[in-house]
C-alpha cells in the first residue's frame, strides 16, 4: 500500500480488517516491523482519539512518532501552484513536504474542509499536494471529504460485534443524520458509505431529512431514504452522524430535535447496537439513555482506532521492504 486517503488504496478490505483484530489480540507481535522508522503526524485541525491512536499504534510497531500540529506552531503553508506569496502564507508546500518526505518515512495528514467552495474541499488540494510532494507514503487522518482511519475502525467494530445470527443473513447497518449545533464536513459519512458498501458484508441504508443528499459517488449501492423510522426498522447497526448540506454546500437547513437517536426512535430496531465517531453532541445527537446503555458501541469503536492505524501502518511498512 502507497498510501491510504480513501477505501481504493486498499487492495484487500477483509484482510485489513482481519489484521486489525489481531493486533487487538496480540498488539505486539510486530514490534520490530518498525524499528529505526519515523512517522510524522501532521494536524491542521483539532483532534483526540487519531493524534493518540495513532502515536500508540506507531509504538506498538516499535516506531518513533512525531506529532507536529502545524496549524498553531509551524509556518502558515500555501498549497496553490504559482501563487504569488505576498499574503499571508509564509511557506509553499512544495518547499515543506519534501523536507518532511526526508524526516518521515511515513507522512499522516489531519485537514479539514473549509466548507466555503465545494469544488475546492473536493478537489483535496492539501492532501493531493503533500501526495505530490512528500515522496514518501501519506496516511490520511482525516481530509476534506473522507475519514478512511475512522472508517477502517468501524468495519473493524462491526465485524467484532457482528453475532452469529447476522451473519447468516446480510447485517441491516444504517448511516442516519443527527441533528448538531454547527455545519459539519461530510467527511465521515462519505467514507462510512464507501467502506460499508465496498466491504459488501452488510445491507447498508442511508436515511437524512431532504437536503442532505450526499455525493452519490460514496453512496452507491446503498439505499437511501428520507423516513428515519423505515431505516431503523430491522436494523442491526445505527451509526449516527450530523453533517451539513453537499448540493448546497456546507448549509444547514434542519436541525429537527426528532432526528436525534434516542431508545424510543430505536425501539422497532434489531435491538441495534449504536455507533459514532466522537466526539458527539449528548442529547443533541444521541440521547444519554443511548449512548450510556449496552447498545452504544462508541467507547470500543474509539478503542479500534489504535488497531486500524496499526494495521494500516504495518502493512504501508511491510510494502516499502
Ligand atoms: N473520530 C475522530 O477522528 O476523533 P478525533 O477528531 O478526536 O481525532
Amino acid at each position: 500500500m502507497k498510501q491510504f486517503i480513501q477505501v481504493g488504496d486498499v487492495s484487500d478490505i477483509q484482510a485489513l480488517i482481519h489484521k486489525g483484530l489481531e493486533y487487538k489480540q496480540d498488539p505486539f507481535m510486530d514490534k520490530m516491523l518498525g524499528a529505526n522508522k519515523r512517522v510524522g503526524l501532521l494536524f491542521l485541525n483539532p483532534s483526540l482519539r487519531t493524534r493518540l491512536s495513532t502515536q500508540i499504534a506507531a509504538k506498538n510497531l516499535g516506531m518513533d512518532a512525531v506529532v507536529f500540529n502545524v496549524d498553531k506552531e509551524g509556518w502558515a503553508l500555501e498549497f496553490a501552484e504559482g501563487a504569488i506569496m505576498n499574503g499571508t502564507t509564509v511557506e509553499h508546500v512544495k518547499d515543506a513536504a519534501p523536507i518532511l518526505g526526508q524526516y518521515f518515512d511515513i507522512l499522516c495528514i489531519r485537514t479539514f474542509p473549509a466548507l466555503q467552495n465545494r469544488d475546492e474541499d473536493y478537489a483535496e488540494t492539501i492532501i493531493n499536494q503533500f501526495i505530490k510532494y512528500a515522496g514518501v507514503p501519506v496516511v490520511s487522518l482525516e481530509s476534506a471529504t473522507l475519514h478512511p482511519l475512522q472508517s477502517l475502525t468501524d468495519l473493524i467494530t462491526i465485524q467484532e460485534s457482528i453475532t452469529a445470527t447476522q451473519l447468516i443473513k446480510k447485517p441491516k447497518v444504517v448511516l442516519t443524520w443527527a441533528p448538531h449545533v454547527k455545519a459539519l464536513p461530510q467527511c465521515v459519512a462519505n467514507s462510512f458509505a464507501q467502506w460499508a458498501t465496498a466491504a459488501n458484508f452488510a445491507d447498508v441504508v442511508v436515511t437524512h431529512p431532504a437536503g442532505y443528499e450526499l455525493s452519490a459517488s460514496y453512496t452507491k449501492g446503498a439505499t437511501i431514504t428520507h423516513d428515519q423510522a423505515a431505516a431503523l426498522e430491522g436494523a442491526d447497526f445505527v451509526y449516527v452522524k450530523n453533517w451539513s448540506s453537499y448540493n448546497d454546500y456546507g448549509k444547514v437547513f434542519s436541525t429537527d430535535p426528532a432526528w436525534m437517536l434516542t431508545a424510543n426512535t430505536l425501539k422497532h430496531s434489531n435491538n441495534a447496537k449504536v455507533m459514532h465517531c466522537l466526539p458527539v453532541r449528548r442529547n443533541v445527537e444521541l440521547s444519554d439513555e443511548i449512548l450510556d446503555s449496552s447498545s452504544s458501541l462508541v467507547t470500543k469503536q474509539a478503542g479500534n482506532r489504535v488497531w486500524a492505524a496499526q494495521a494500516v501502518l504495518s502493512t504501508i511498512l511491510s510494502s516499502k521492504k
